[in-house]
């Protein structure tokens, strides 16, 4: 089974201090730059593109494509933003990549300029996580002191935690020095980005990805993966099962094939609910252990693939205290600029906490379904419908447990073991 596993941003994770340039050059690192180097940046860029990678960081859109939406250079400014704001509840495959190998990010990043004529790049992270920001910073000097940044400017901005802030135009506003709240779309960053300049904003994954594709080639990369959906991935298995952490794989795998690697769910218990790409995506059950986890395969199934952070939860889980919590979380980190996010999101939880503490009525339940509707589709940016998402979701799947709810608090239908995460 183990060779499902791709490891290629994953691959020296293992080594002594692989977060150092020595290691990562003994590995092959700074090669790809060399090459990229020779190409001319057009020709990157149609790289890129013929090589089928779609963002990382949650909504897929090709890469090569929104590089090549720049607008022809006129002497000013243009910009990359690597977005390593992940804050996706059980999202968790950046901030590994920039732990254990930072050195494929910069390389990517200087690749990724070198395509965009940019001479200045920013990564934009929480920050919470300091020994990230620290790493960073040490792997960034590094490769300037060795001469393989060439005049490239690597600026690395910690913010200051906020989920919005992972919004690519909410990240702009916090890394121009305002209040992080998203701007209206178009003019998209491509066109109008940082300083209202021309700014492509990629997520660590994607940007990391860059480096194997100019060595491996976009037939390579095409060859992994399925038609809709190249390359590799890393999925992030949390939750109930026995191996948690970061498989990296080809797209498309199954999540059956997932656990076998993650060695399967905690013993005595089986899968109830699990996400396919952290809590904004729709929540899916046992009947879709065997769609395959591209973007057309969730999709397929009603689903998002999103950021591949596979939250596992197993039969003693209440499906409304996990919708509760997550609703906790998206009403603490609405930006409140629309009514739709600002107010439903603040209803959501009412009626959340009311059936998690088996206090709701039947009224309660066509309230979540009237609020979660008329968030979706009707906020200012995704993270609206993220919160409606696992409501309506959980609803689909698990109605009975939210009837429950006006008359029975979820812990006691659901007692909570303190063992559930061991
Ligand atoms: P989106 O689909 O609106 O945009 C995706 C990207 O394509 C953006 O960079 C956008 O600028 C670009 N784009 C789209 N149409 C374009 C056009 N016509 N011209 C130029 N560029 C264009 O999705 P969005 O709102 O950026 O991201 C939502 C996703 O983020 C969700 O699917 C979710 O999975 C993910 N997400 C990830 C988180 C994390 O921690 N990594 C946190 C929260 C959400
Ligand atoms: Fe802000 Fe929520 Fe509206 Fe997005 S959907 S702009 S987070 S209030």
């Amino acid at each position: 089974m183990t060779d499902t596993l791709t490891p290629v941003l994953s691959d020296i994770w293992d080594a002594d201090r692989s977060w150092t340039l020595a290691t990562y050059r003994e590995h092959g690192g700074y090669r790809a730059l060399a090459r990229a180097r020779e190409l001319a940046p057009a020709d990157l860029v149609e790289l890129v593109k013929a090589s089928g990678l779609r963002g990382r960081g949650g909504a897929g859109f090709p890469t090569g494509l929104k590089w090549s939406f720049l607008p022809p250079p006129d002497g000013g400014p243009r910009y990359l933003v690597v977005n390593a704001d992940e804050s996706e509840p059980g999202t968790c495959k950046d901030v590994p990549v920039m732990l254990a190998n930072p050195h494929v990010l910069i390389e990517g990043v200087a690749i990724t300029s070198a395509a965009i004529g940019c001479e200045h790049a920013f990564i934009y992270l929480r920050g919470e996580v300091v020994h990230v920001y620290r790493r960073l910073l040490a792997a960034v000097r590094e490769a300037e002191e060795a001469g393989l940044l060439q005049g490239l400017r690597i600026t690395v901005h910690a913010g200051a935690g906020a989920y919005i802030c992972g919004e690519e135009t909410a990240l702009l506003d916090s890394l121009e020095g305002r209040r992080g709240q998203p701007r209206l779309k178009p003019p998209f960053p491509a066109v109008a980005g940082l300083y209202a300049r021309p700014t492509v904003v990629n997520n660590v994954e994607s940007i990391a990805s860059v480096p194997g594709i100019v060595l491996g080639g976009a037939e390579w990369f095409t060859g992994l993966g399925t038609p809709k959906s190249a390359g590799h991935g890393l999925f992030s298995l949390s939750g109930h099962v026995r191996r948690p952490g970061q498989y990296e794989a080809p797209l498309g795998i199954t999540l059956r094939e997932l656990l076998e690697l993650a060695g399967g769910i905690r013993e005595g218990h089986r899968l109830k609910f699990w996400t396919p790409g952290g809590s904004s995506t729709p929540i899916l059950t046992d009947a879709h252990l065997d769609i395959p986890l591209d973007y057309e395969g969730v999709a397929g199934a009603g689903s998002m693939l999103g950021t591949r952070a596979l939250q596992i939860f197993d039969e003693t889980v209440s499906v409304v205290r996990a919708v509760s919590r997550w609703i906790d979380f998206y009403k603490h980190e609405s930006c409140g600029k629309c009514t739709p996010c600002r107010e439903g999101t603040y209803w959501l939880q009412q009626v959340m906490h009311r059936l998690e503490e088996g206090r709701g009525t039947p009224e309660d339940i066509r309230t979540l379904e009237d609020v979660a509707g008329n968030i979706l589709g009707r906020s200012f940016c995704a993270l609206g419908d993220a919160a409606a998402t696992p409501v309506q979701s959980g609803l689909e799947h698990f109605r009975e447990e939210f009837e429950a709810g006006c008359h029975t608090p979820a812990r006691d239908l659901f007692p909570y073991e303190a063992s559930a995460l061991a």
